[in-house]
């Protein structure tokens, strides 16, 4: 069959669909692999439909809007919150998941490409949300696919529902981005979550430090990049010359896994620990924040701090990760 048959015959499918069917929005059929594919205005309306995702958590607990929908949820890296969210979002929303959390068991070790593995997925799923420790998989994946695949985490690259829900808690805890100095620490260079999370950050005219040891910087390619955009950023190595000016510390874990020389990893994986001292030296209204999990980088004795909103953090995430699901299938 040649492509523009193939091609042509998918149309006919999309024009045709259910009694009853809405299918709309600006996310609809859309995949999510990056951040720089939304506008302020994608992300208030993500931050809207959280909003009420959230309502109806707190009010039904679980409701019908996705009924029949199912989600593959295609993990080839460990998790524990994005891929038990996803899971969690769409049995909220009324609809089942596939989850292969450990592709050990699939048919990725009888050696079956990433193309195949998703078109397998797309067979009998309505949405794919893949992790993969090679920058731009999920760029590579969403070229076999005509259904959305959504970026759960792409090696070093991005994490693109991580830095919206990162954005939402930001929101939600202090009510606003505009204008707000934001502290990123600890591995900037392997941690996907920051990358993705100073370039939503710009949409905002944030202040942004950078706190980490010279071998784990912030990219220059990010930097330049949010440099051509204006941003207002500086690079620091310790965290006191600018805790007292920050509204959000976000830290990150050290990211052992991506460290191919071991000594460089032992040199830098205790380079930063936020303690109940540390605090004393932060606004009042701050937000502390960690994408988690973590490791030694935040005392457990903070966690009492009402500042500490990793936890809450975690729950946000189901809301925007329900908002998402909700949006791409068009039912939002
Ligand atoms: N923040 C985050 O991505 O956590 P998991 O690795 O547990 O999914």
């Amino acid at each position: 069959m040649s492509i523009q048959t193939s091609n042509h015959k998918r149309s006919e499918r999309k024009a045709h669909l259910p009694f009853g069917e809405k299918r709309e929005g600006r996310l609809y059929g859309k995949p999510i692999l990056s951040v720089l594919q939304f506008s302020r205005d994608d992300l208030e309306e993500i931050f809207m439909v959280a909003e009420e995702m959230r309502m109806m958590v707190e009010r039904v607990g679980t409701f019908d809007l996705l009924k029949g929908k199912v989600l593959a949820c295609l993990f080839y890296e460990p998790s524990t919150r994005t891929s038990s969210s996803f899971i969690a979002a769409i049995e909220r929303l009324g609809g089942s998941a596939i989850p292969i959390n450990e592709v050990r068991y699939s048919s990725v070790t009888k050696g079956e490409s990433l193309p195949d593995t998703v078109r397998t997925l797309e067979a009998y799923a309505d949405v794919i949300v893949l992790r993969h420790p090679e920058t731009g998989a999920a760029a590579t994946a969403a070229k076999y696919l005509r259904k959305p695949i959504i970026n759960a985490g792409d090696g070093t690259g991005e994490h693109p529902t991580q830095a919206l829900l990162d954005l939402f808690t930001i929101r939600e805890e202090l009510g606003r981005i505009d204008g707000l100095t934001v502290t990123m620490l600890g591995d900037l260079k392997y941690g996907r979550t920051v990358h993705s999370l100073a370039r939503l950050l710009a949409l905002y005219n944030a202040k942004l430090n950078y706190v980490a040891p010279d071998l784990l910087r912030m990219p220059p390619k990010i930097i330049e990049e949010l440099k051509q955009r204006g941003i207002s950023q500086t690079e620091h190595k310790a965290l006191d010359d600018v805790l007292g000016a920050t509204d959000v510390l976000y830290v990150t874990r050290v990211q052992k896994e991506r460290f191919e020389n071991p000594d460089e990893y032992e040199s830098v994986k205790n380079a930063y620990t936020i303690t109940p001292d540390t605090m004393t030296r932060a606004k009042e209204q701050m937000v502390l924040m960690h994408p988690l999990p973590r490791v030694t980088e935040i005392a457990i004795e903070v966690d009492d701090d009402p500042r500490a909103a990793y936890f809450r953090q975690m729950e946000y995430g189901l809301y925007v990760r329900m908002a998402l699901l909700a949006m791409v299938l068009g039912k939002a």
